[in-house]
């Protein structure tokens, strides 16, 4: 089972829509795949149907809910229409957890201690973030095996991302070792010149850890999160489902992490 963090301290970057996309693009190849929703704003939960002011079942029980058990964890996945595919939502009352659990021990642990109970059941888990850094970003960045880091092709995309690098170096040093994450360019748009421009720059500031592959800004995506399908299942041949796939498989390269940590 490999696990994956989605994530940008910026926000409308691409995050959910890579989440929801890559996930499509492993189902779409056999595997099993499950999707996380850990931002309380629930936008992939909302992509796929389901309302996070009303869900009572969701990630939220991990971290207030009694003792957590294979069984308990189980009850929060659901299916979706596409074959291979499966969520656990999120819930609205999420946003309160930074509140809640921030001085207790350990709480940046709960989302890995409870995926550990789901490595026989999925090939593939992908955790799509908020783009705030709180106690859900630090559990999906201690959680993972790589980090997807969606940057928007545009002028100040190069700012956030600094900010980013440091929360993952904090996180590496918490973890104890180097944590892998390959930066992504996303809503690329070659006509424009804040897209060429900022191209150059990841290139030239980022490129040990850039993707080769670029997502295009293709008008399907809006189209597929209105059918609720991922773009792979909605316009297989469209440009974006395309450069998913590809991305992929260029993905496929990063091994599971196999270290454990006590602590974060
Ligand atoms: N490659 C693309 N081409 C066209 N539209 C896109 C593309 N990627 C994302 N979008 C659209 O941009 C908007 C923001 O994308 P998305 O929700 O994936 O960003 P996000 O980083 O998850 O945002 P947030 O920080 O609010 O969670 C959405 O309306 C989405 O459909
Ligand atoms: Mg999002």
């Amino acid at each position: 089972m490999k696990i994956w963090s989605v994530t940008n301290q910026k926000g409308g970057v691409g995050k959910t829509t890579s989440a929801v996309s890559l996930a499509g693009a492993q189902a779409l190849l056999g595997q099993r795949t499950l999707l996380i929703d850990l931002d309380p704003q629930g936008s992939l939960s909302t992509y796929f149907g389901i309302n996070p002011e009303k869900t009572t079942e969701s990630i939220y029980e991990v971290f207030t809910g009694e003792q957590i058990n294979r069984k308990s964890l189980t009850q929060l996945i659901r299916p979706t229409d596409v074959d291979n595919l499966f969520i656990i939502p999120a819930s609205l009352r999420m946003a309160t957890l930074d509140r809640k659990i921030s001085s207790i021990d350990g709480k940046g642990l709960v989302v890995s201690h409870c995926l550990e109970y789901l490595t026989l059941q999925f090939d593939h888990i992908y955790l799509d973030c908020p783009p705030t850094l709180g106690v859900l970003m630090i559990n999906a960045l201690a959680a993972c095996d790589h980090i997807i880091v969606p940057v928007q092709t545009e002028f100040l995309a190069v700012n956030g991302l600094r900010r980013m690098q440091s929360t993952i170096n904090m996180i590496e040093q918490s973890r104890g070792f180097k944590v892998d994450y390959t930066i992504v360019p996303t809503l690329f748009d070659q006509r424009t010149r804040a897209s060429m421009h900022s191209l150059d720059t990841l290139e030239q500031d980022f490129n040990d850890f850039l993707s080769q592959e670029i997502i295009p800004v293709d008008t399907t995506f809006r189209d597929a999160s209105l059918a609720g399908l991922p773009i792979s299942h909605y316009g297989k041949r469209s440009r974006g489902a395309i450069a998913y796939q590809n991305l992929c498989i260029e993905l496929e390269k990063f091994e599971s992490v196999n270290q454990k940590v006590e602590s974060i």
